[in-house]
C-alpha cells in the first residue's frame, strides 16, 4: 500500500454534511463556543436543501387556528403509526420556537397582508385531529429551502465556524472501546488526505436517492453517512420505506412542489377525472404522499395513464392563474418551462411518482445521538456519534414522511445536537491518543479503490443498481418482485468485486470519488431491498400486494439491518416509542386509516 501522508485537525465536534441540519448545527455548536468544523463535498450553498421547494411545517397559527399537539398527531398518522412519539413531539413542539429563530435569522418567507409568515396548507396536515385543513406550512414562495439554506451559511461564517469544502469524508475512526473519535477525508481539490478529530462527529449526508434510476434527490445524495456506518458494523433502521413523490417531471424526475396542490391544484387522469376523490374523498389531492402515488400507479396500470404511452398523468393548475403562479410558485413554473416544455399558465404538468426521500437511515434519539440495540438496552447511545436530516431516522416520520416535516427536521434537529454538544463537551478538551491500527483499514479501502483494476466500470455497476432497485422495490411491491430482487442486487453488490477505476491521480479523480459514493450506495440498496423482503405488510410507502393489510401485531417495529462486507444482511428490531416526553400529549395509538 502506498505511504499516504495525513494531515491532522483538532475540533470539538466534527459536521459532516452543509445541508440545511449540517449549517444548523455547525452554526449552533459555533454559537455556544464551541470549535466545530464542518467538512463538506460540494460548496455549502449548493447542497440538496437548497431544492427543497414547498416550505417547512410550524403549527403557528398565522392563517388559522392550529395547535402543535395537531401537528403531532398528523405526523403521528402519516408516519402509520411507525414513528417514535416521543421524538414527534420534540419535533413539534420545538418546531415554533425553530421557525421564529429562523426568521429572526433573516430567512425571507413570504408574507401575509399582515407581514406575518405565510403558511399554505399541505398533504396530511390537519387541524382538530383530522378534522378540518391547516395551513402549517410556511414558505418562502416554492424556494423555501433555497433560503433556509443560504441564511445558515451566512450564520454560521458570522459565528466563525470553519468549513472544509470540497471534502469528501471516507471513514469514521474508531478507538478500541467504540468510541467514534473522527473521520478520515480526502481533499478533492489538493488531492491530499486528512484526519478530522472530534468529541463527537456528527453524521449530515443525506439521503442515499441516487441508488435509484429516477429520484428527485441531486446526483450528490449517496448516503455516504449510512455507507461509513455499515462498514463500522452498525445497523441502520427501517430502509424499506422509501418515498416516492407523486409529482416528478415525467421523464426528467425533477420535483414539482406538493406546494401546487396546497395552493389548489390537482391530478387528472387520460378522461380528465379528478381521481383523487375516489381514492380519498376527504383529503383528496391532499392526502399523503404514499396514498397519492399509489392511486396514481393505480390509474395508471388501469389504462388511465395520460401520454403516447399512458405511463403518466397530469398536475393542473391553469386554473390559478398567472398571479398566483408568479407570487407563490415561480420556481416550479420555470422548471416546468425547461425540463417538461409546458406553459403552466396553459397547460398541464406530465407527472409521476419518482424517488424523494428515505424515511430510513441511521437511527437516532430525539437529541440525535446514534442508538443501537445492546443486549436488553434497545437504545444504547454510541459513543461520540450523531447523526440528523435525511441521513437519520429519528424516527419521527416513521413508514411515512409528510410533505414540509423534512426542513423541519433538519433545522429542529440540528438545532437539538448543537444543545446536546454544548452539554456533553466541554470546549478544547484534549483529545484521546488513537491506537496506531486506527486509521488502517480505512486506508487499505481506500487505496484499493483507487487502484481497481478489474473489467468493470463504476457506471455500469452503478447503472444496474439504479435499474434493479427501480424496477424491484417500486412504489407497490410483491413476494415475487422483492425476491427477484435481493437476488439481483446481491449479484451487483457482488460484481462490486470486479470495479475498475481508471485515473489513479489524487487531484479532482471523479473516477474515484464517484467509485467510493457508488460502493456508500450499494450496501444501502441491499439493505433497502432485504429489508422490504423481509417486512410482510403493507405501512406507509412499504406496499406489500401479497401483504396488503397493515400487521401492528406483528409488525409494529423497526426493523434493523446490518450489511457485511461480503453483502450479507442480518435483522433485528427496535420497539415503536409509543410514549410520549410529557403529559401534554396522549399517545396515539394505532387505528384504520380513513382518507
Ligand atoms: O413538495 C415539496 O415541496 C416537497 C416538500 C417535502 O418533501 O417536504
Amino acid at each position: 500500500m502506498e505511504a499516504y501522508k495525513i494531515q491532522q485537525h483538532k475540533y470539538d465536534v466534527v459536521v459532516v454534511g452543509a445541508g440545511g441540519a449540517g449549517l444548523r448545527a455547525t452554526f449552533g455548536l459555533a454559537e455556544k463556543g464551541l470549535k466545530a468544523a464542518c467538512i463538506t463535498k460540494v460548496f455549502p450553498t449548493r447542497s440538496h436543501t437548497v431544492a427543497a421547494q414547498g416550505g417547512i411545517a410550524a403549527a403557528l397559527g398565522n392563517m388559522g387556528e392550529d395547535d402543535w399537539r395537531f401537528h403531532f398527531y398528523d405526523t403521528i398518522k402519516g408516519s402509520d403509526w411507525l414513528g417514535d412519539q416521543d421524538s414527534i413531539e420534540y419535533m413539534c413542539r420545538e418546531a415554533i420556537p425553530s421557525i421564529l429563530e429562523l426568521e429572526h435569522y433573516g430567512v425571507p418567507f413570504s408574507r401575509t397582508d399582515d407581514g406575518r409568515i405565510y403558511q399554505r396548507p399541505f398533504g396530511g396536515m390537519t387541524t382538530h385531529y383530522g378534522k378540518g385543513t391547516a395551513q402549517r406550512t410556511c414558505a418562502a414562495a416554492d424556494r423555501t429551502g433555497h433560503a433556509i439554506l443560504h441564511t445558515l451559511y451566512q450564520q454560521a461564517l458570522a459565528h466563525d465556524a470553519t468549513f472544509f469544502v470540497e471534502y469528501f469524508a471516507i471513514d469514521l475512526i474508531w478507538d478500541n472501546d467504540g468510541v467514534c473519535r473522527g473521520v478520515l477525508a480526502l481533499d478533492m481539490n489538493e488531492g491530499t488526505l486528512h484526519l478530522f478529530r472530534g468529541q463527537s462527529v456528527v453524521l449530515a449526508t443525506g439521503g442515499y436517492g441516487r441508488a435509484y434510476f429516477s429520484a428527485t434527490s441531486a446526483h450528490t445524495c449517496t448516503g455516504d453517512g449510512g455507507g461509513m456506518v455499515l462498514r463500522s458494523g452498525l445497523a441502520l433502521q427501517d430502509m424499506e420505506f422509501v418515498q416516492f413523490h407523486p409529482t416528478g417531471i415525467y421523464g426528467a424526475g425533477c420535483l414539482i412542489t406538493e406546494g401546487v396542490r396546497g395552493e389548489g391544484g390537482y391530478l387528472t387522469n387520460a378522461k380528465g377525472e379528478r381521481f383523487m376523490e375516489r381514492y380519498a374523498p376527504s383529503a383528496k389531492d391532499l392526502a399523503s404522499r404514499d396514498v397519492v402515488s399509489r392511486a396514481m400507479t393505480m390509474e395508471i396500470r388501469e389504462g388511465r395513464g395520460v401520454g403516447e404511452h399512458k405511463d403518466h398523468v397530469h398536475l393542473n393548475l391553469m386554473h390559478l392563474g398567472p398571479e398566483v403562479i408568479h407570487e407563490r410558485l415561480p420556481g416550479i413554473a420555470e422548471s416546468a418551462r425547461i425540463f417538461a416544455g409546458v406553459d403552466v399558465t396553459k397547460e398541464p404538468i406530465p407527472v409521476l411518482p419518482t424517488v424523494h426521500y428515505n424515511m430510513g437511515g441511521i437511527p437516532t434519539n430525539y437529541h440525535g445521538e446514534v442508538v443501537q440495540k445492546k443486549g436488553d438496552d434497545v437504545d444504547a447511545v454510541v459513543p461520540g456519534l450523531f447523526a440528523i436530516g435525511e441521513a437519520a431516522c429519528v424516527s419521527v416520520h416513521g413508514a411515512n414522511r409528510l410533505g414540509s416535516n423534512s426542513l423541519l427536521d433538519l433545522v429542529v434537529f440540528g438545532r437539538a445536537v448543537s444543545h446536546r454538544c454544548a452539554e456533553l463537551i466541554k470546549p478544547g478538551t484534549a483529545h484521546k491518543d488513537l491506537p496506531s491500527s486506527a486509521l488502517d483499514q480505512a486506508l487499505a479501502r481506500f487505496d484499493g479503490l483507487r487502484n481497481a483494476n478489474g473489467g468493470t466500470p463504476t457506471a455500469k455497476i452503478r447503472a444496474n443498481m439504479q435499474r434493479t432497485m427501480q424496477d424491484d422495490a417500486a412504489v407497490f411491491r410483491t413476494s415475487e418482485s422483492l425476491k427477484a430482487g435481493c437476488g439481483k442486487i446481491s449479484q451487483v453488490f457482488d460484481s462490486f468485486k470486479d470495479v475498475r477505476v481508471s485515473d489513479r491521480s489524487m487531484v479532482w479523480n471523479s473516477d474515484l470519488i464517484e467509485t467510493l459514493e457508488l460502493s456508500n450506495l450499494l450496501g444501502q440498496a441491499v439493505a433497502t431491498m432485504y429489508s422490504a423482503e423481509q417486512r410482510h405488510e403493507s405501512r406507509g410507502a412499504h406496499a406489500h400486494e401479497d401483504y396488503p393489510e397493515r400487521d401492528d401485531h406483528n409488525w409494529q417495529k423497526h426493523t434493523m439491518v446490518s450489511v457485511d462486507e461480503s453483502g450479507k444482511t442480518s435483522f433485528d428490531f427496535r420497539p415503536v416509542h409509543m410514549y410520549t416526553l410529557t403529559n401534554e400529549v396522549e399517545v396515539v395509538p394505532p387505528k384504520k386509516r380513513v382518507y
